[in-house]
């Protein structure tokens, strides 16, 4: 599996099996993920940080209290960035920790910052890992949703038999994998996702365009092909990179936006116009550099086709989903365009709110469907909220028999 993209946060407690945990690492590098490795201060009595270092080819995070080398508040910016959080080895004691809410080293803090999924791999002696008290602190932890990996059997490093060795450095990658892989739960399926702006000329030095990022829709491409769809993303102008698999089709104006759009429509089942195509372009492209004369200027601007509104005319069986961008009456003028557009889906969002809206990396989005349901969704990832779209398209996809009967994994 490739893992690029992806952030690892590997947290190494102190115990003998430490050094495995060497191997964890380099074998994460190798499918391409970004490794961040804390120790805690025992753990550093086991194996160095400049062993991990080597192979993580990244600081390790040692120490709550040092001077911050690369973020400002590390347990903060490491809890948000990881999509997995492994510790290995986890001894009785970081499990204790945890189950009781404590955060005194750079590890627990973390761990407990953290929304990612937590794996979790006991090392321990085998009496110590039997003990009734570590046992009641894996259940609530299991009940807090943490993922728990069993331990091998075996002869133990003390010479004594058991459970309580660390599981092999090659299982424990494979389950990372198997929770950092979405469920294919859109595999055979077509999507063409629009984004970013598009760029109405004036002149050749001049355009009329808007504040569209692109990062929304590039979200929405990118959660759909790892969920196994396949994508086609025409893009207008933007300053990020086509997520791997993507295919891409760059335009500039509304009216090529418009063609590329028309020309795949009908390889596909399901479109989502994140795009914010511009309404209208100037009547006439000056061939030269329009001259500053006078102190006002009039620019006749006519109307670029509503993509999307003609789409609606001829959908089929299509799933229809557009965005619907506001500064006011959110919910009214995004209804409006569901039913005037006559889309499946439309996800509405508040430009003017903090955290939502163009160039940030968040979004708060209401998503209204075609059945008068409305979901409200809280401050989340333009990635996350991506995801959840596209539960909501996987459902219309499915048909109303199987609505509501199947929940994404993780
Ligand atoms: O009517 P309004 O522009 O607010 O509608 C927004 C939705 O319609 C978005 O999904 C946008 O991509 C799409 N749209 C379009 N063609 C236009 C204008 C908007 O497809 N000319």
């Amino acid at each position: 599996m490739d893992l690029k993209g992806k952030s690892v946060v590997v947290g190494v407690c102190g115990g003998i099996a430490a050094y495995k945990v060497v191997e964890v690492v380099s074998r994460l590098k190798k499918l391409g993920a970004e490794v961040d490795v804390i120790m805690t201060a025992n753990a550093q009595k086991f194996v160095t940080p400049l062993t991990f270092r080597s192979l993580s080819h990244r600081p390790v995070v040692t120490d709550m209290f040092s001077d911050p080398e690369y973020w400002e508040i590390k347990h903060v910016s490491l809890a948000q960035k990881a999509d997995l959080f492994i510790i290995a080895p986890a001894t009785a004691n970081i499990i204790g920790k945890l189950a009781s809410g404590i955060a005194d080293d750079m590890l627990t803090a973390t761990v407990v910052a953290t929304k990612a999924p937590v794996l979790v791999v006991p090392a321990m002696n085998h009496n110590m890992y039997a003990n009734p008290v570590v046992q009641r602190n894996i259940r609530i932890l299991k009940d807090f949703g943490y993922i728990f990996m069993e331990p091998d059997t075996g002869r133990m490093a003390e010479g004594s038999s058991g459970k309580g060795r660390l599981p092999e450095p090659s299982a424990i990658v494979g389950k990372a994998c198997a929770i950092l892989k979405p469920e294919q739960d859109l595999e055979g399926i077509r999507i063409l996702v629009t984004a970013g702006p598009t760029r109405e000329s004036i002149d050749p030095v001049r355009y009329i365009s808007n504040h569209s990022s692109g990062k929304m829709g590039y979200a929405v491409a990118q959660a759909a092909h790892e969920r196994g769809a396949d994508v086609l993303l025409v893009s207008g102008p933007v300053g990020i990179g086509c997520p791997d698999g993507v295919r891409l089709i760059s335009v500039t104006t509304a009216q090529e936006m418009h063609e590329a759009v028309n020309g795949n429509f009908e390889n596909c089942d399901v479109v989502i116009m994140a795009a914010a195509v511009a309404d209208y372009r100037p009547a006439e492209v000056s061939e030269r550099k329009i001259k500053k004369n006078g102190d006002e200027m009039v620019l006749r601007l006519v109307k670029n086709p509503d993509i999307l509104k003609t789409l609606g005319t001829i959908k089929g069986n299509r799933i229809l989903v557009g965005f619907s961008a506001e500064t006011d009456h959110l919910e009214d003028n995004a209804a409006k365009k569901l039913e005037s557009k006559n889309l499946d889906m439309i996800v509405a969002n508040d430009v003017t709110m903090e955290g939502a809206g163009f160039g940030t990396d968040t979004n708060i989005i209401k998503i209204l469907k075609r059945d008068g349901t409305v979901i409200d969704l809280p401050l989340m990832s333009k990635l996350e909220a991506a995801h959840r779209i596209l539960d909501e398209v996987r459902d219309l996809v499915a048909g109303p028999a199987q609505a509501g009967s199947k929940e994404r994994g993780g």
